[in-house]
């Protein structure tokens, strides 16, 4: 019966105007909003009704007059939570788990990574949940994570430079050229999104860079984007157990789509890297690729372990939440409009999009998930829901 009702809802909606929340992201130091006053306009002009919470745009530098000019509507947090579509950007922290309910959430969700009690709320409350990080283009690809992948890889970089000052702890090792000889060696693991942001960054700085990865023409090509003399090795453990042995700073990019991130870098590596050395785990919002990995905060960024400074914040592009806003609803935008206009018909009609269901009704859709959280016995294929 619930069913029912819930599509019939989303029946209606397929000719009538949605409504749309955006609440103000509360993370540590989040200062990104998951609509810009332009997307706004374009969801308003298309006859959907927008709400935004008050002040949810101040930190990318957007301003509630601005999102009134587009034509959406300022309201309270509460206002922005009891919508019928939810977009956001980071998955729900546990303070806004009271909000849940059997609606629409668009957002990052990171439900293999993050504590299993978010996919047991959205569960029990049967929301519906529409992960950016699972939704695929035709190709396969991620291009809701992309835009967030390539800031975090830029960031991976520079972040490690600066832990590598001895005034932070660092070996003191500049990842630069000094008179056009190259200092400090950087490893990249994984040459997706973040992997040729953070290997691009380092080369430019100045460091030697070597990526480990999983294809040899992958290789190919990252050398002639970025240059000739970049570093690319077969990931296995025997070959990352050598290199990090050198290394100045470690970037951790790997991903299995929508699973938790393997430990490519065990403890055992890590005691063998030199004091003062830095990691960076971008892959930490899916638990980390090192195992000696724990999310932290930019408040408190950093840690050390085995005398190595481990740097794992969960939501590093929050750091440049001007840049990331503009960035990331240009790649949600078109998304989000097909959601508001269609409702559920919008994955229905696009495997890609399909992909992004990872709860529906008290299920879990997104396998690797359940997997990693134990939870197959709520596990259901989306085709078999909608
Ligand atoms: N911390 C943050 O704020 C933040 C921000 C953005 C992205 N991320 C995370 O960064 C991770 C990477 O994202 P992406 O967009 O680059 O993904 P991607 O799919 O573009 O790339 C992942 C790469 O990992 C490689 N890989 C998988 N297993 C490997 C292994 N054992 N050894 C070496 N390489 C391996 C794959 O071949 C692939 O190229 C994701 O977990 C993403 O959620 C974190």
């Amino acid at each position: 019966m619930r069913a029912v009702l819930f599509n019939r809802l989303f029946q209606y909606k397929r000719i009538n105007q949605m409504k749309i929340g955006v609440p103000k992201e509360i993370k540590n130091l989040e200062g990104r909003v998951a609509l810009t006053p332009a997307g706004a306009r374009s969801l308003a002009e298309a006859g959907h009704d927008v709400w935004v919470e008050q002040g949810a745009g101040a930190g990318s530098g957007f301003h509630d007059a601005d999102y009134q000019e587009a034509g959406a509507r300022i309201g309270s947090v509460e206002d922005a939570w009891s919508r019928e579509l939810v977009v956001k950007v980071k998955e729900p922290e546990p303070s806004e788990y009271p909000w849940l309910k059997q609606q629409l959430v668009f957002t990052y969700f990171h439900l293999a990574g993050v504590p299993r009690s978010l996919t047991e709320t959205l569960l029990a409350q049967g929301t519906t949940a529409i992960a950016y990080e699972t939704l695929e283009d035709k190709a396969g690809r991620l291009p809701l994570l992309a835009p967030m992948s390539a800031i975090a890889g830029n960031m991976a970089a520079l972040v490690g430079a600066y832990y590598l000052a001895r005034t932070q702890g660092g070996r003191g090792v500049q990842l630069g050229q000094v008179l056009g000889q190259r200092h400090g060696k950087v490893l990249v693991i994984g040459d997706g999104v973040v992997g040729s942001h953070a290997a691009r960054s380092a080369w430019g700085l100045g460091a030697e860079v070597t990526v480990a990865g999983l294809d040899l023409p992958r290789g190919e090509q990252l050398r002639q984007e970025i240059a000739p003399g970049l570093g690319y090795v077969l990931s296995s453990p025997e070959a990352i157990g050598s290199l990090v042995k050198e290394a100045d700073l470690v970037i951790g990019g790997v991903l299995l789509h929508g699973a938790k991130a393997s430990f490519v870098l065990t403890e055992d590596m890590v005691s063998t890297m030199l004091p003062g050395s830095v990691i960076v785990d971008v892959s930490i919002d899916q638990g980390g690729c090192v195992e000696t990995s724990q999310p932290t905060s930019h408040s408190d960024p950093v840690f050390v372990k085995h005398g190595v400074t481990h740097y794992c914040v969960t939501n590093m592009p929050g750091a440049y939440p001007r840049t990331s806003t503009i960035a990331l609803t240009a790649a949600t935008l078109p998304y989000v409009r097909r959601l508001a206009d269609k409702g559920l018909d919008a994955l229905r009609e696009d495997a890609g999009f399909a992909k992004a269901l990872n709860a529906y009704q008290g299920f879990i859709t997104c396998r690797p998930a359940a997997e990693g959280l134990g939870l197959l016995d709520a596990y259901r294929d989306t085709k078999d829901l909608i």
